[in-house]
């Protein structure tokens, strides 16, 4: 009776809007947004704001948020259950950022490795955008006063500033924000390349045999399964030095909902020929229906557009109250 009328937990998170996402998107958090939306009070955004903090033509950028949009709707998120809208439309998310960036401190940002390691790679544009960037997830995800967040590994360094930044503004104001925990999944928090299994799934991979997106057509992604990079063994087994069967494993589990030893007893006595085609096969049943969705709902630009407005709407309503209570506790007259 009590669980009843408990209110429901809340969880946020968010995703770069890169236009075409890959199997490690899908499986590290997308996936699990589908699912958790079921038994959450949900709000899921498209993080633009994040997204200009490296250099992005604007066209490019309209066009990978919108498409971006039509996949998250096309995965599953529903209208009905989860709040899904674009980062930009909210504009409380840059305000709460920039009290944020007041109350986070210089060596903890440059501590991040997201930082280090995007800083390498654009040295021509380490902007104050990319070095504040953790402050502004952490003001996305503190603004709804989240319970949970769903995030890949990737992430975890982020979401641990977060918390930092939220007990160090509630010490000083008495409880403002709820502490966030984050939810990364046991199989799949981070998706390996297939070409390089040391290296995590990305969109940026220069070899597009290293990376699946979630519309590449299934032809494709047969071929990349099949030049996987494996090892010179030959069973299928989870263990130390097997790192491209171990994501292969990784990415089977978490699309079948099958432990490692059932796989394991499964492929037993057969080749890593085989596994690789059932691995791909597997993953293309799950992302057929996720293409067809979205052909259709990226061509109803109208109907997109109405959801991501009625979506932007609900999230400032929450969003308002949070900034609003923020802004009394550090002394701004309203
Ligand atoms: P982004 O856009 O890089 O990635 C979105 C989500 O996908 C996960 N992910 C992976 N999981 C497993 N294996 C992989 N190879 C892999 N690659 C990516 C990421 O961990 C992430 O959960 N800063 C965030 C977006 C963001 C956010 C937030 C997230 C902005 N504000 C507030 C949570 C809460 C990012 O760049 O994710």
């Amino acid at each position: 009776m009590e669980n009843q009328t408990a209110p429901k937990k809340r969880i946020f998170s968010a995703i770069k809007p890169t236009g075409s996402f890959t199997l490690g998107n899908y499986i590290g958090a997308l996936k699990n947004w589908v699912n958790l939306q079921e038994e959450y009070d949900s709000l899921f955004a498209i993080a633009d704001l994040h997204a200009i903090t490296i250099r992005i033509d604007p066209a490019k950028l309209r066009a990978q948020t919108l498409q971006s949009y039509a996949i998250l709707s096309a995965i599953g998120l529903d209208p009905e259950k989860s709040i899904l809208f674009i980062q930009s439309h909210v504009h409380e998310h840059a305000e709460l950022a920039w009290i944020l960036n007041c109350y986070s401190q210089f060596g903890e940002m440059t501590r991040m490795t997201q930082f280090k390691d995007k800083s390498a790679k654009h040295a021509d544009n380490i902007n104050l955008g990319l070095f504040a960037y953790p402050s502004l997830m952490a003001a996305d995800i503190l603004l709804y006063n989240a319970d949970l967040v769903p995030i890949g590994a990737d992430q975890k360094q982020h979401l641990e500033l977060t918390r930092t930044i939220a007990q160090r503004f509630n010490g000083l104001y008495s409880e403002t924000f709820t502490m966030p925990e984050g939810f990364i999944p046991k199989v799949g928090a981070r998706i390996m390349s297939l070409q390089n299994p040391l290296e995590k799934m990305g969109k940026s991979d220069s070899n597009e045999n290293a990376y699946i997106k979630i519309l590449d057509k299934p032809e494709d992604i047969l071929r990349k399964f099949k030049r996987a990079v494996t090892d010179s063994d030959a069973k299928v087994f989870y263990g130390e030095g097997k790192e491209g069967i171990n994501n292969l494993m990784s990415i089977y589990s978490s699309v079948t909902g099958l432990s490692f030893e059932q796989i394991e007893r499964d492929f037993d006595g057969k080749g890593y020929g085989d596994f690789k085609v059932a691995v791909a096969e597997a993953v293309i049943e799950e992302l057929r229906p996720v293409r067809e969705k979205y052909d259709m709902l990226i061509n109803d630009k109208a109907y997109l557009e109405s959801l991501y407005k009625a979506g932007a709407e609900k999230a400032t309503y929450i969003a308002r109250k949070t900034l609003s209570k923020v802004k009394r506790k550090v002394g701004f007259i309203s």
